[in-house]
């Protein structure tokens, strides 16, 4: 892989001279005229190695230095002092630099430090990701279960998480997604750099394309200053696309060209901008239903599922639910609390339509109301899932006293022959043994989507 330098120098032409002979050796050169303009670049473009002047205007070669130290302290930094003043290069290599080199310039000592640096980096990089894969390679620690559907999951995630690969993980809601998501992160050669999710759901439509893209000063009304998207902060690191389905068909469209070349242009910008992101999406509906239905581009689909992840229902894997309820009593502060042993039972007929994320909050409630402390009882969970409104459908032949509520039935059964059926409607509807049409007439009807 070719090498990035960037370069702050305020004389122009031993910058020149600098860059002329730097791309000489087959580096790739980032010249700033400034220590602001270099801090620009830096953020943008994540060099490899960093090499200012120490005097500038403005922000100068010791700020800098720590900026660089403070965003990515890997990156080796490189002094150039004017002959004379080594205590201000000492202070450099006290804050962290690599070395300095004193003007004028010899070529040759220019070449060997910029080579030692490198290789320091190489190195470097080379140390976090061995550490990473005999360490922690199959290691997400925030993430309970045992279960073999999750021991699947583990080991589909150790294999992928230190490839560079595009990531598409499915599941309904509430099954850890994002947990997923981020020990994949965390777990890759990235892990150093940032995590970025963005909720494409739940952006307003007309601000989603600046939130990932950026924008330019003077791009809307009240776009006061450049303002970079989620796409440029994520660079060096992954960029998490939550509720993927719900981008509208054009930014569809801006998603893909920001995928294929990993370039993002912003708003009222006309310049390109490079990324070296990793992207991660996912969907709580599923992707390949939105595609039949014409509502998702067929084309970034399968950009997006190189790898596909699918993350259980709890209601597949209930023999988690005792490590996970341990876990939340431990989380919300009673890590001894005593369990009744009816509470097992009630907790693994319950079929968890909010999966996890509805079991940790049904724990976290308990624990307010709990009547005896210290002790989890039956009377402490709330009654939807003690005596869940589907039992009719559940315990046919025992036609409750109190009578039943047809059409809250009939729209469950909807929902959980949609579930069943991976939200393929016409297989749904086979399940129902209803026509594709009447099907969606009902959920029309319901409200489901
Ligand atoms: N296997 C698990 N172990 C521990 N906690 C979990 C697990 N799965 C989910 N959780 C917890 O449940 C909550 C929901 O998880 P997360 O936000 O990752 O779900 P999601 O699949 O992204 O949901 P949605 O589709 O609604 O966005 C979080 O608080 C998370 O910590
Ligand atoms: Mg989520």
């Amino acid at each position: 892989m070719d090498k990035r330098i960037l370069i702050a120098e305020d004389d122009e032409s031993l910058r020149r001279v600098i860059e002329f002979h730097l791309c000489e050796k087959g580096y790739t050169v980032l010249a700033a005229e400034d220590g602001k303009q270099a801090l620009g670049l830096f953020r943008r473009e994540r060099p490899d190695l960093v090499l200012t002047d120490m005097a500038m205007p403005g922000l100068g070669g010791l700020d800098l230095l720590r900026e660089v130290k403070r965003l990515e302290p890997a990156v080796p930094v490189i002094i150039i002092t004017a002959f004379g003043s080594i205590e201000s290069a000492v202070e450099a290599m006290r804050d962290g630099a690599f070395d300095y080199i004193t003007k004028p310039i010899s070529n040759e000592e220019l070449s060997l430090v910029v080579q030692k640096a490198l290789e320091y980096k190489a190195l470097k990089d080379e140390n976090v990701r061995l550490r990473l894969e005999v360490k922690d390679r199959f290691k997400f620690e925030n993430i309970i279960g045992s279960t073999p559907q999750m021991k699947h999951l583990y080991e589909l995630m150790g294999r992928v998480a230190a490839r560079d690969v595009t990531i598409l993980i499915q599941g309904e809601t509430g099954t850890g997604k994002e947990l997923v998501a981020r020990a994949i992160h965390y777990n890759s050669t990235r892990s150093a750099g940032p995590f970025v999710p963005i909720n494409c759901g739940a952006i307003p439509k007309d601000l989603v394309e600046s939130e990932l893209f950026g924008s330019r000063k003077g791009a809307y009304t009240g776009a006061t200053r450049d303002r970079s998207g989620r796409f440029e902060q994520a660079n060096r690191g992954t960029l998490f696309l939550d509720e993927v389905a719900e981008l509208s068909p054009d930014l569809q469209v801006k998603l893909l060209r920001a995928l294929e070349e990993r370039l993002v242009t912003p708003l009222g910008g006309e310049k390109p901008i490079p990324v070296d992101i990793r992207i991660i999406a996912a969907s709580n509906r599923s992707l390949e239903t939105a595609v039949q239905e014409g509502e998702f581009r067929e084309d970034i689909y399968y950009r997006l599922n190189v790898v596909s992840i699918l993350v259980p229902p709890l209601r597949e894997r209930l023999d988690d639910i005792p490590l996970l309820v341990q876990h939340f009593l431990a989380k919300f502060g009673q890590p001894r609390c005593e369990v009744d042993g009816k509470v097992w039972a009630v907790l693994s007929r319950y079929r968890w339509p909010g999966n996890v994320r509805q079991l940790e909050n049904v724990i976290e409630r308990a624990l307010v109301l709990q009547q005896a402390p210290g002790r989890l009882a039956v009377g402490d969970l709330p009654p939807e899932v003690v005596t869940p409104s589907h039992r009719p459908f559940l315990a046919v032949g025992e036609f409750p006293e109190q009578g039943i509520d047809l059409e809250e039935n009939e729209k469950l059964l909807i929902q959980m022959a949609l579930a069943r059926a991976d939200n393929n409607q016409t297989r749904a509807a086979e399940l129902l043994g209803i026509s594709r049409h009447v099907l969606i007439y009902r959920m029309q009807k319901y409200g489901i989507r």
